[in-house]
């Protein structure tokens, strides 16, 4: 079966996470994406937070599938040759070094459009530009300075990063729309451009809804679907919400059966408002279907902490999963907390390919993620990440078109990047 993204050349230059993530899911879709590495150390993840000695880490086996792996020492005069002629032969070169690293290399946006004028170049920054444009940035920098941190967590207590990496993989996925929609414009075009995906500006893409909220707040001086309302007075900022949705339909986390001993016994309930009377019902309230201070969602919003009170005295008497399942028969909508033991076993995930098992020479098998995009017409296979240099011999040979004695050349020199690995 053919892939989406079947002939589409990646020239790799990422490295840590925001760049991977978006080279990766290209790579899902079937471009053939060539990872450059320093040679020696490779991306600086290959060695962190390992738990297997001396193999590399899952930091690293798990943003790097799919990808051939070349070193390549660009600040030599030979390493730069190399680069040119990869440059000339791949249709994306994507990159997220500190900002002005890739013109210092001499590889400055001119540079690449005259080597190759149909090259996209991708880059993934902290900033774009403006005051910070050379700051260096990390995942929870970017969490901050996007809007997340202030508006997560409990408003008596401090800003609040998330779990999920939405300033790095979240910024990934960014970019890899960016380039798929340049590669469909050079289709009419038949030029390349620069695509960029700023962390901050992909966060606070993330967080529109707080901006919306930060402006009903100036026009209102108030919001009722925050846990705020009734009792505290609003500021002039979207405060912190909790675990409250905060938008149309409420929502709050409940303790299930369980929760004084697991600390994810609980299960996020949303008061849908078609659904009213059922859930109603269900927790043995049916007063309130008709009840004046219970009978409209409107009415409903001064008395959301008690009503969420209630429902919990009925979910405590339930596992997370009995209240699923009794809450959807009526399709009142409602999710549990699953911690990342239950996901790794969960079946279901493993059927879909949203959760994999991929075998390493190194570090045996380990679980990753799957391409949570599925198409029916490119299914994506998730194959182990390369060891450091593995495919540079293949790539001189098959995309650079090098002769056995300039490739043999090459991998004499190990200053170039050309030392050999052992694949396993
Ligand atoms: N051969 C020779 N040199 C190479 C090379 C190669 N194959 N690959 C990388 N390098 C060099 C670069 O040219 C650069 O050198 P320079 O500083 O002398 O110009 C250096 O290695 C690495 O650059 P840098 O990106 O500054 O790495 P860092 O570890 O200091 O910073 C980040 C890491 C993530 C903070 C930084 O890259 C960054 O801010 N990136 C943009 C935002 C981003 O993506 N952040 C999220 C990361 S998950």
């Amino acid at each position: 079966m053919s892939k989406a993204l079947d002939g589409v050349k990646i020239l790799d230059f990422t490295h840590v996470q925001s760049g991977p993530t978006c080279t990766q899911l290209l790579a899902w879709f079937g471009a053939d994406v060539i990872k450059v590495e320093r040679a020696g150390e490779g991306d600086a993840t290959r060695a962190q937070l390992r738990d297997v000695p001396d193999a590399d880490s899952l930091y690293f086996t798990m943003l790097n599938h799919n990808k051939r792996s070349i070193t390549l020492d660009t600040k030599n005069p030979k390493g730069k040759e190399v680069l040119e002629t990869l440059i000339k032969q791949c249709d994306v070169l994507v990159e997220n070094f500190a900002p002005g690293a890739l013109d210092r290399m001499g590889f400055s946006w001119e540079r690449i459009n005259e080597l190759n004028p149909r090259m996209v170049v991708a880059s993934v920054k902290g900033f774009g530009p403006g005051p910070y444009e050379d700051c260096k940035v990390y995942e929870n920098v970017a969490q901050c300075a996007g809007g997340s941190a202030s508006t997560t967590g409990f408003d008596d207590g401090p800003p609040m990063v998330t779990g999920a990496q939405i300033g790095d993989s979240g910024t990934g996925l960014h970019l890899a729309l960016g380039i798929v929609a340049a590669l469909y414009q050079r289709n009419t075009t038949g030029r390349g451009q620069k695509v960029l995906a700023a962390m901050q500006d992909s966060v606070l893409n993330l967080c529109r809804v707080k901006l919306r909220d930060q402006q009903r707040l100036d026009r209102t001086g108030i919001m009722k679907e925050y846990p705020q309302y009734p009792d505290t007075p609003f500021g002039e900022t979207v405060p912190r919400a909790g675990n409250a949705s905060g938008g149309g339909q409420p929502g709050s986390i409940l303790k299930c059966k369980g929760w004084e001993t697991d600390p994810n016994a609980y299960i996020y309930f949303i008061t849908q408002a078609p659904v009213w009377p059922a859930i109603c019902k269900v927790i043995g309230r049916e007063e309130w279907i008709t009840h004046k201070e219970y009978a409209t969602a409107a009415a409903r919003l001064p008395h959301l902490k008690a009503i969420f009170a209630t429902v919990e005295e009925w979910t405590k008497t339930k596992t997370k999963f009995e209240a699923m399942d009794i809450l959807n028969v009526y399709d009142i909508p409602c999710g549990p907390i699953l911690s990342m033991k239950e996901i790794a076993e969960d079946q279901s995930l493993r059927a879909t390919g949203t959760v994999v098992e991929v075998d390493h020479p190194t570090r045996g098998k380990y679980l990753s993620v799957g391409n949570p995009i599925k198409m029916s017409d490119s299914i994506s296979e998730v194959t182990r990440s390369p060891l450091l240099g593995e495919h540079t011999e293949e790539i001189l040979l098959d995309v650079l078109g090098f002769d056995a004695a300039k490739v043999t050349e090459f991998m004499a020199a190990p200053g170039l990047g050309g030392a050999r690995v052992a694949a396993g």
